[in-house]
């Protein structure tokens, strides 16, 4: 790491704070908060053993917290399951026969599923799992579309205590091949087809080629998504969901298990090498979901609750999953592309099933932003109460257009920051307190200690960039990364080591900033951070910048060597698709604009137009592979996480004219 400052030239003066009317029907107050801020400045553990207490336990744990730097346990010895925890709790209440799932296919089919109906699927498929041999602590793949049999399968493994292993339905069979074999999955779950953007993907196919160089696969189980296609099924190993589970009787008991039990293995990809195995936990990761839930979301009975996540990301798993159902909430599950077969595709959604929260990502709000207006106006989007994002940071503009075209000025937006390896979220407002400043994810939540440090570990006054720690272990962290403590370690743990002022930090990657109000502005990974003329600038703000230009619809910046100024930025922008403009004046018209938005060092030196930007299949822009365009022409590497390699390969040969 640099020791030099990260220089931050954002200023973003808006404020919004949550209307009377939204804070009249929450039960979460100031008050809330800080008597919550309160208990766990005084004793951290103790208030998350508090939070902790709200889940069901057969048995209460011993030991509340280990630490053994930088491996840590949470609520050793207590007995849970977590599939009990998001079904079985609701059965002997109102919420038996309230929709648990209303799912709504890419050709428009609507399934709605009861908590009593998804216990009886969930508890079918678990024992078909234990027929076939499937053991506590087995892996378990599941390579599957947006169908809520990707769910079922999820919690028949937690009823179990299989771990699961979910790998992004999008993923091609060399990827599905590696996770499946890192993970020694003993079996996997897949589907026939799934639905996207008007297309069958064939995932058993895939499934088929990846499986043949899988030895540790005995059994797969294929939901059978559509009736007429023809599926090759290999005698002994492969067996169809609905005859495996035909004769079941729908209500095996879950396994008692420890809050260390593994729950899940999540791939995700490093900034080089093979992806990783985040390895996570069950005692811990549920407390902290749950809790989160209840204070980002303020969940209520009447809510219906639509995250665009897909299961394969952690998104998918803590807030599409296990968050909502452990509070007996309507989640809406949505098949395809949320601009299939229109732009309004997802706006119609909102207004057929009365949306009252919507999750998403700011790289979606900027495509759907990109087609303008007169989608969303289309639809009548008044059911929606709450707005929230996830994944990078959301420029200013487009948190605008979220607030005030979608939720016409009358919805807080929670940005909440976190990872695959926090598990849950760890900064966010609270919707009925914080006042929101757009552009950031505002303060960690109470529990969380979170903080921008310099180098040597010491908090940056107001203002100074830094990197974004959080310095004290939280219930639902990453344990390891599967099958190398080592990597664990250096990755999080190793920039901040414990010494005679503190305990080791975990590390977050993200380089940030706070302001005077203490509001953390996440100024990008710090591999994204550069140096210009003597300036780090976090290339998030420059993009940021950009895309508040009208005309803009996405930016990623990354930075070249330059003799004269450390670094020159080369800004790599795709135009609204509305947008008429003669490249040369655009060029020079956008680095006027970046400089009056944050000032002359942060002009891109050259900006280049694109049709679309190489992105990886969850969404964010892979500034890794622009670097190597722009140094040597070539792509190498792990790409199995893009997107879409026409973007990639029509980069290079501009790259090459
Ligand atoms: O850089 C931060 C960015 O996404 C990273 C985590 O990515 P992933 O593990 O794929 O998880 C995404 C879904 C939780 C972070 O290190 N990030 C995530 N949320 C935000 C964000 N950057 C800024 N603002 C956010 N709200």
């Amino acid at each position: 790491m640099h020791d030099q400052k990260i220089s931050s030239l954002q200023v973003e003066n808006r404020r919004f704070s949550p209307s009377e009317s939204f804070q009249a029907q929450s039960s979460i107050t100031a008050q809330t908060i800080e008597s919550l801020q309160k208990l766990a400045s005084q004793d951290v553990v103790a208030f998350w053993e508090h939070q902790a207490n709200e889940l069901h336990w057969f048995r209460k744990w011993e030991k509340s917290f280990e630490w053994n730097y930088p491996f840590m346990k949470w609520f050793q010895g207590g007995l849970l399951n977590l599939s009990y925890n998001c079904l079985d709790i609701h059965l002997s209440t109102n919420r038996a026969n309230k929709a648990a799932i209303i799912w709504e296919s890419e050709p428009g089919e609507i399934r709605t599923i009861t908590y009593r109906q998804l216990h009886k699927e969930v508890c079918k498929l678990a024992e078909a799992l234990l027929q076939l041999g499937v053991k506590k602590g087995d892996v378990v793949a599941i390579y599957m579309g947006m169908v809520p049999e990707a769910t079922m399968a999820m919690l028949a493994c937690a009823r179990i205590g299989a771990i699961h292993n979910v790998i992004f339905g999008g993923f091609s069979e060399e990827s599905l091949k590696d996770r499946i074999n890192d993970s020694k999955a003993v079996c996997l779950i897949t589907q026939d087809v799934a639905q996207r953007k008007g297309f069958f993907i064939q995932l058993k196919e895939t499934a088929d080629i990846a499986m043949a160089s899988c030895p540790t696969i005995q059994h797969s189980i294929v939901y059978q998504r559509s009736a007429t296609m023809y599926t090759p099924m290999q005698a002994g190993r492969d067996h169809w969901w609905h005859e495996l589970t035909a004769n079941k009787k729908g209500n095996i008991a879950p396994e008692q298990l420890d809050a260390e039990h593994p729950l899940f293995i999540l791939y995700t990809s490093g900034s080089t090498g093979k992806p990783k195995g985040i390895f996570h936990t069950t005692g811990g990761y549920a407390t902290q979901v749950r809790y989160s839930v209840q204070l980002v979301f303020d969940i209520r009975e009447t809510d219906v609750y639509f995250c665009t996540a897909d299961v394969g990301w952690i998104t998918g798993h803590s807030y599409i999953t296990y968050g909502p159902l452990m509070h007996g909430a309507t989640v809406l599950m949505y098949e395809g592309t949320p601009t299939y077969p229109t732009a309004g595709r997802i706006w119609e959604i909102i207004e057929r099933h009365n949306v009252t929260i919507l999750y998403t990502a700011p790289t979606a709000i900027r495509s759907f932003m990109s087609f303008g207006e007169r989608y969303p106006l289309a639809s009548d989007l008044s059911s929606l109460r709450l707005l929230g994002t996830v994944g990078e940071p959301i420029n200013p503009e487009a948190w605008m257009w979220y607030y005030s075209v979608i939720g016409k000025n009358n919805c807080p937006i929670v940005d909440t920051w976190w990872q695959t390896e926090t598990g849950s979220i760890m900064i966010s407002p609270i919707p009925s307190v914080t006042t929101i400043t757009p552009g950031t994810a505002t303060a960690p939540l109470p529990g969380v200690i979170a903080d921008v440090v310099r180098s040597d570990g010491s908090s940056c006054e107001i203002n100074e960039g830094g990197y974004l720690v959080i310095k004290h272990p939280v219930p639902s962290m990453a344990r390891t990364v599967f099958g190398d403590d080592e990597r664990y370690k250096q990755t999080y743990w190793s920039e901040f080591p414990p010494n005679e002022h503190h305990q080791g930090f975990y590390f977050t990657g993200d380089g940030a900033r706070k302001d005077e109000f203490g509001n953390i502005w996440i100024m990008g990974r710090v591999d994204d951070v550069v140096n210009v003329s003597g300036h780090r600038l976090g290339t998030a703000e420059v993009e940021s910048a950009l895309v508040a230009h009208p005309d803009v619809a996405e930016a990623a910046v990354i930075a070249k060597p330059d003799e004269v100024k450390g670094n020159a930025l080369i800004a790599f922008v795709t135009m609204n698709k509305t947008a008429q403009y003669d490249p040369k004046l655009m060029n020079e018209e956008l680095r006027q604009w970046v400089g009056k938005e944050i000032g002359s060092i942060a002009k891109p030196d050259e900006i280049r137009f694109t049709e679309q930007l190489p992105k990886t299949r969850s969404g964010k822009i892979m500034r890794r592979l622009l670097r190597e365009i722009v140094a040597s022409g070539t792509i190498s590497g792990d790409t199995t996480t893009l997107e879409d390699f026409s973007a990639l390969e029509s980069l290079r040969k501009q790259e090459e004219e």
